[in-house]
């Protein structure tokens, strides 16, 4: 399936099948030199096939895990680039999950004022979420994505075979976010994640939340507005997962637990069952007021409110403002 992102000049295909690995030469101008970034928890034969498509490719693998987007591993890249003598028309290839996707995407970004960037995203998370909308980013001085740029690429390559390898609980993680926007936007994509057998219905429920992400960024592109309903789960989900320096706890779990804070009623229930038939908690222990902390530190914060979206009905949401008390309390309920 081919889903079109439409924002004028940026506008990209994001591709969507199975065995796509094999067929990147087909989907990717890769007949020049090029950067592909990978992982070190990433099965190395996905760059290899990569690379066995490409003119001349040089491969990166940095270690797995979030600690990687860093200052250091985006200068390597940088220094990569310049000594292999990459000009403006090569390219950067990321095959990974949202770590290698962000790092590789703010280098393509900025070196030599950018180069053409695409993006093969592994994980569920990196497939429904972080590769679609141009948001590239490193963490700096100890905040997540405090220096990036919206950079969008060439082209999306969603190989679904790529999810065989990925262990069960980055499975579930990258769920949440498809939960989310089911939450906000579409009814019938949470009752396809409630009723029927995910696996099963993998592709649907993967093409089905690009489509809902997409649709949000070609009418937000930087985030001014629209855009900020995706923080739904978002802003508790931040402050209890910088709780947690080690990513004992996963984005998605967090995005799960600050999710069932923000509805009530019949709606919270209907969360709850969805969330436990994925793996994903409902609340975890964590230090509430440091989580309060970090809740204010956030980027979002606005004065002596935060911006936070509120779910009453399935499909729809509620944008408010909340006070520190107000977040208080939420913490405090869960
Ligand atoms: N740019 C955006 O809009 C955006 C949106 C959401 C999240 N993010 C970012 O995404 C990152 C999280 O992404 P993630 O959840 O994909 O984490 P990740 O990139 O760390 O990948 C999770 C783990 O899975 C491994 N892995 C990846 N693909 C695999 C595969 N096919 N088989 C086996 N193992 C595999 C990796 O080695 C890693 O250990 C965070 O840094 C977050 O800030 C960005």
């Amino acid at each position: 399936m081919i889903i079109k992102v439409d924002i004028k000049e940026r506008s990209y295909d994001v591709v969507t099948s199975r065995g796509l690995l094999e067929k990147i030469g087909e989907l990717a101008n890769l007949q020049r030199k090029v950067l592909i970034v990978t992982d070190s928890g990433v099965p190395q034969e996905y760059a290899r096939t990569v690379a066995s498509s490409c003119k001349e490719a040089f491969t990166l693998t940095i270690p797995q895990g979030e600690k990687s987007k860093n200052f250091e591993n985006y200068k390597l890249l940088l220094e990569t680039m310049l000594k292999k003598e990459f000009t403006r028309t090569d390219a950067v290839v990321a095959v990974g999950g949202g770590v290698v996707g962000d790092l590789s995407g703010f280098a393509a970004a900025t070196y030599m004022r950018g180069v053409d960037f695409y993006n093969v995203p592994t994980t569920v998370l990196s497939q429904v979420d972080s590769s679609v909308g141009g948001k590239t980013a490193i963490d700096f001085g100890s905040y997540k994505n405090t220096v990036g740029a919206f950079y969008q690429p060439k082209k999306v390559i969603v190989d679904l075979d790529t999810l065989k390898t990925l262990p069960q609980r980055h499975f579930s993680n990258g769920l949440a976010e498809s939960v989310k926007m089911a939450m906000t936007f579409d009814e019938e994509l949470f009752e396809l994640i409630e009723k029927g057998d995910v696996r099963e219905n993998i592709e649907k429920i993967i093409t089905r939340s690009i489509e809902l992400k997409k649709d949000v960024v070609e009418k937000d592109e930087k985030e001014a507005g629209l855009r900020k309903v995706l923080n739904f789960g978002h802003t508790l989900g931040h402050a209890i997962e910088s709780c947690f320096e080690n990513g004992e706890i996963y984005h998605g779990e967090c995005v799960a637990v600050g999710m069932y804070a923000l509805c009530e009623g019949e709606v919270r229930q209907r969360l709850a069952r969805v969330l436990n038939k994925l793996s994903l908690p409902l609340t975890v222990p964590f230090d509430k007021e440091r989580a309060l902390e970090n809740a204010f530190h956030d980027k979002k914060f606005d004065g002596a409110v935060i911006t936070v979206i509120r779910v009453d009905k399935i499909g729809s949401y509620v944008i408010e403002k909340h006070t520190k008390e107000d977040i208080a309390d939420m913490i405090d309920s869960l």
